[in-house]
């Protein structure tokens, strides 16, 4: 663990285990390690990256006009996956925030990182530890595989407990509006406000790199309904396609490669999604069909990651 604080000291790029995915994090008032941070991961310069601070820090370092909503919000949610925008502190790096005005800040739930923001007393900026496009990395194999020696160091906590990204929220006006679904669900958040956060609108600020194809593995996706899947996967293996399925309950295909089912519980099935993509990949699957799940909770999520995954453009 000091191993981990003095390398991000010295402005070397650390990968850390939270609660959601891995991270690949710097020093986030130093820009020379922000900046490595783009070029390790192959991100855009305009892409942000989230501040991630310790429990009890002090919020005015980093943001201005501190909403009684936010509060409230991190009062319930922090630490654990729900990040929030604010207008920034003139001391947030324009490295850190692609020089927009706003900052996105975070109290990650991982007993390795939060020790490590105790011992550092710092922020953190950290992107998920992939390189730019691909699937977010859920395990330190995961992060080793997809980032190799560019990394300077690699600390294993284990696997992602939620296994997805944090939801993103920021205020309009009076409003909360949730800008990418994660690991907090939209009712938990409703819960808390006493109504429920609105959907972007065009006219909304954006988090810049939603974009439609993103989280995407190699192998091909087609997304179905329940009912549709044992139809859709059995026609793939009539036509010789090496076919995985994934679903939320059991299905029974004949011929399949790769068949997994969450067992009916959504948290399994957000914590295995982005492994099982590596998995179709690994096992040179040519399609992988999943059943999406109902659009509620944490399927909210998990459906936005799959159609991303699933999203070709026409060329
Ligand atoms: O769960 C997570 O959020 C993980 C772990 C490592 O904390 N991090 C993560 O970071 O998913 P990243 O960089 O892969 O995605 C962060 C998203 C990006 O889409 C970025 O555009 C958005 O946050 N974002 C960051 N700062 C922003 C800002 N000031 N305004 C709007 N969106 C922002
Ligand atoms: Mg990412």
């Amino acid at each position: 663990m000091n191993l981990a604080v003095n390398m991000l000291r010295a402005g070397r790029v650390v990968a850390l285990p939270t609660e959601t995915v891995y991270g690949l994090a710097a020093d986030a008032s130093n820009r020379t390690a922000v900046a490595r941070v783009f070029a390790v991961k192959g991100r855009p310069v305009d892409h942000p990256l989230i501040v991630h601070l310790g429990q009890g820090a002090n919020l005015a370092q980093w943001a201005k006009h501190i909403p009684d909503q936010a509060l409230r919000l991190a009062e319930v949610f922090w630490p654990g996956p729900l990040t929030m925008i604010f207008e920034r502190h003139s001391s947030v790096p324009d490295e850190v925030t692609g020089g927009l005005n706003t900052v996105a800040l975070r109290v990650p739930d991982h007993p390795v990182f939060q020790k490590l923001l105790r011992l550092f007393d710092g922020g953190v900026a950290a992107p998920s530890a992939n390189r730019f496009g691909c699937v977010s990395p859920t395990t330190a194999v995961d992060v080793w595989s997809s980032l190799g020696a560019a990394v300077d160091l690699i600390v294993d906590g284990g696997p992602c407990e939620i296994g997805i990204e944090s939801t993103i929220v920021a205020f309009e006006g009076d409003e909360a509006v949730i800008l990418r679904p994660g690991g907090a669900s939209s009712e938990a958040i409703a819960n808390v406000l006493g109504y429920r956060p609105r959907d972007p609108t065009p006219s909304s600020v954006r988090a810049p790199g939603m974009l439609a194809s993103h989280y995407a593995p190699v192998t091909a996706l087609e997304l179905c309904t329940d009912t549709e899947l044992a139809g859709v996967a059995l026609k793939l293996v009539a036509n010789g396609m090496r076919v995985g399925i994934l679903s939320l309950g059991r299905t029974v295909v004949p011929g399949a490669a790769m068949v997994w089912d969450a067992g009916c519980d959504i948290g399994v099935f957000a914590r295995s999604l982005y492994g099982m993509m590596r998995r179709a990949d690994a096992d040179a699957l040519d399609v992988l069909v999943v059943a999406l799940p109902p659009d509620e909770g944490l399927g909210v999520a998990i459906r936005d990651r799959l159609y991303r995954a699933a999203y070709r453009p026409i060329l």
